[in-house]
């Protein structure tokens, strides 16, 4: 139980600890390509404004300053393209050439290929009389951006990677540390359950036994004395059953049997047929045992035999008169599977999750209520996992339902 509180801690830390770690690699990876590229951006401005200072308007014409070397300007990224009014190109420079149409858009990222191009377009004016003479566009290359950004995905997932594997050593020992209370208040809280049920023994049996001298000796008591007396003597016996599932459930633990020996399933089975035989004979229930094979097991005889009892009373609690009970047993390669199968009441799909909790009654069985308090299952449950096995259920309510419990017929290959 505390294995299971233990993985959903960490598991849930470590989802929230990579959800924040996540958040803010996007934002480092959006900061840095926004700056990056801005800053080729304004590199390509700087570059275009210097280029523009080279122009001049001849005759009716944009003519480039034959002195001005650009090609000194440009890295092997970069290229320019000189526009007239028209949008026709002039002159071009440089090794990146885009065949994008001319556009008045001063700022815009092309795919070509499957390389991703910047481009800046600036107007060029003429400096004698302001008037707009032509265009130029600067373009760069964005691959080095691209790889920059690559190294830097690279940089942060294995960041994020390293970042989980520390934080989740480090809330393994975190986790260890928080449950040590709990453990601790969990086990008091299991010790007062045991030590109370244990003291409530003695007073219940002096209270039980009284009660049956004075109903043996009843007579010249009052009949309405006598149905008080037979109350309390079935309220003590409800008491008494309570408090010894209490004291049951409180010692259970896993890997926890008072005694390991080789239990014939076949045997118990029998037995308890034989037990149920006359409740079920009362309530015209049909009660069938299959099992076709020798069912050992290594085990606790006690606790195996109240296993399957309180499987049998369900069923037959919970089964209206004429029904059916089937028994199963088999072997399942190192397991032992028995089925117990009745067409009672069945319970509702959204209950079965339920079932196996302490004091748990659904709403159906209170017309068959027997005095039972829901602890039947629970107990099921305890004893097959003290036997490192498991207890199912499939129900459907109005038809019936079948509990299924597995156990593996050597212990010790389990523990
Ligand atoms: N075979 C069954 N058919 C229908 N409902 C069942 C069956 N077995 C269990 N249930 C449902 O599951 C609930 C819990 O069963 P559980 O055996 O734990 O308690 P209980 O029988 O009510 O009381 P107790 O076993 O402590 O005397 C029951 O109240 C009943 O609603
Ligand atoms: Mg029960």
């Amino acid at each position: 139980m505390f294995q299971n509180i233990r993985y959903r801690l960490l598991l849930s830390y470590l989802l929230i600890f990579a959800s924040i770690l996540s958040v803010f690699s996007l934002g480092v990876r959006l900061f840095f390509a926004h700056s990056l590229k801005q800053q080729i951006i304004d590199k390509l401005i700087v570059l275009g404004q210097s280029v523009i200072a080279s122009a001049e308007w001849e005759n009716n014409q944009l003519k480039i300053d034959s002195d001005f070397r650009v090609e000194a300007l440009l890295n092997h990224h970069q290229s320019l393209q000189w526009f007239n009014l028209q949008g026709k190109i002039l002159y071009q420079q440089g090794k990146i050439m885009t065949n994008l149409p001319f556009s008045q858009d001063n700022i815009r990222q092309i795919q070509e290929g499957k390389s991703k191009i910047q481009t800046v377009t600036l107007p060029i004016i003429d400096s004698d009389n302001g008037k707009l003479i032509g265009y130029l566009r600067v373009s760069q290359s964005l691959a080095e951006l691209d790889e920059i950004l690559e190294k830097l995905d690279w940089g942060l997932g294995i960041g994020i990677v390293v970042a989980l594997v520390f934080s989740g050593v480090g809330g393994i020992l975190l986790t260890n540390q928080a449950m040590i209370p709990i453990e601790d208040s969990f086990q008091r809280l299991k010790q007062f359950t045991a030590d109370a049920s244990h003291e409530f023994r003695s007073p219940l049996m002096a209270i039980q036994s009284n009660v049956s001298v004075s109903l043996k000796y009843s007579e010249g008591m009052r009949e309405t004395d006598q149905e008080s007396f037979k109350a309390i003597a079935s309220a003590t016996y409800q008491l008494t059953h309570l408090t010894e599932d209490l004291l049951l459930l409180a010692r259970s633990e896993k890997n926890n049997l008072s005694s390991q020996e080789e239990v014939n399933l076949n045997t118990v089975m029998e037995e308890l047929g034989i037990l149920y035989q006359c409740q079920c004979a009362s309530k015209n229930i049909k009660l069938t045992i299959v099992l076709n094979e020798l069912l050992l097991i290594i085990g606790d005889r006690v606790q195996l035999s109240r296993l399957f009892s309180n499987l049998i009373e369900n069923a037959l609690h919970y089964t209206s008169e004429g029904g059916l009970i089937k028994i199963k047993g088999k072997r399942k390669g190192s397991l032992i599977e028995i089925q117990i199968q009745d067409t009672g009441v069945g319970i509702e799909s959204q209950y079965l999750g339920q079932i196996f909790e302490r004091f748990w009654r659904a709403d159906t069985s209170r017309s068959y209520w027997h005095g039972g308090c829901g602890l039947g299952l629970s107990i099921v449950k305890a004893i097959t996992e003290n036997h490192g096995g498991t207890s199912t259920v499939i129900s459907q309510l109005g038809i019936g339902s079948c509990f299924t419990v597995c156990l593996p017929m050597n212990l010790s290959s389990n523990h």
